[in-house]
């Protein structure tokens, strides 16, 4: 993105940020412990499948120690439908670790995020951003394409140098103080407005700064060749 549209796509965003954001429960209360358990569920599976399932885990263990302490059976069990063990499996020894190797408080920045089980980029990212505004990136596959098509890059993402460039660039774009609302600002356009195939342009805020609006997923059709 050119640096002097720099600020234009900041306001536009986060104003239709304001009027269009959907009411989700670790948005009216980001506490790090809320904001974490969502992130996990939320990695592969979608918002609204994922609700119910939030509201019963929160119920089950409401804070980082009752998880942390509980069996990993009992954890398990109340994540049973949502598929995906791993995630179940990380978040258990995440919790563990950070009430045994942090006090109980969850780390803060990115960096230190990244350390505990189950922590990739993407999780550290959303953590640190949305529960302690940090500025960083939390590129998951709705974001990366929102950026990839409003900084007129190819979207199949794939090299890790490409991810970091990507990561860098999101993290300048934050504006100050803003790190929670602007990374979701950019999952709901992805996942509402700048959607895969068919995106909805007339809808976006920053359309006029999109370089090529209405273009939405190019890529052919694989052809199988018949031998
Ligand atoms: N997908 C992953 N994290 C999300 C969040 N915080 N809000 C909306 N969608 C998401």
């Amino acid at each position: 993105m050119r640096l002097p549209e720099k600020g234009a796509f900041q306001s536009s965003l986060l104003h239709w940020y304001a009027g269009h954001k959907r009411d989700l429960p670790w948005r009216r209360n980001p506490d790090p412990y809320r904001v974490m358990v969502s992130e996990f569920m939320l990695q592969q599976t979608r918002v609204e499948t994922v609700l119910p399932y939030y509201d019963r885990f929160l119920k089950t263990f409401p804070t980082l120690q009752s998880l942390a302490r509980a069996s990993l059976q009992s954890v398990l069990m109340v994540w049973a439908g949502m598929g995906y063990y791993a995630r179940a499996r990380n978040l258990h020894a995440a919790a563990h670790a950070i009430l045994h190797e942090h006090a109980g408080m969850i780390p803060p920045t990115k960096k230190e995020l990244l350390s505990l089980p189950g922590f990739g980029p993407y999780i550290a990212g959303a953590v640190a951003s949305i529960a302690f505004h940090e500025p960083v990136a939390a590129l998951d596959g709705n974001v990366k394409r929102v950026v990839s098509r409003v900084l007129g890059l190819r979207e199949e993402i794939s090299t890790s140098r490409q991810k970091k460039m990507l990561e860098n660039s999101v993290g300048e774009l934050i504006p100050s103080g803003r790190a929670s609302d602007f990374n979701q600002a950019l999952m709901d356009l992805g996942a509402r407005v700048c959607v895969p195939k068919q995106p909805r342009c007339p809808e976006c805020p920053v359309k006029t700064l999109c370089p090529r609006p209405g273009m939405g997923d190019q890529r052919k059709k694989r052809t199988v060749r018949r031998i």
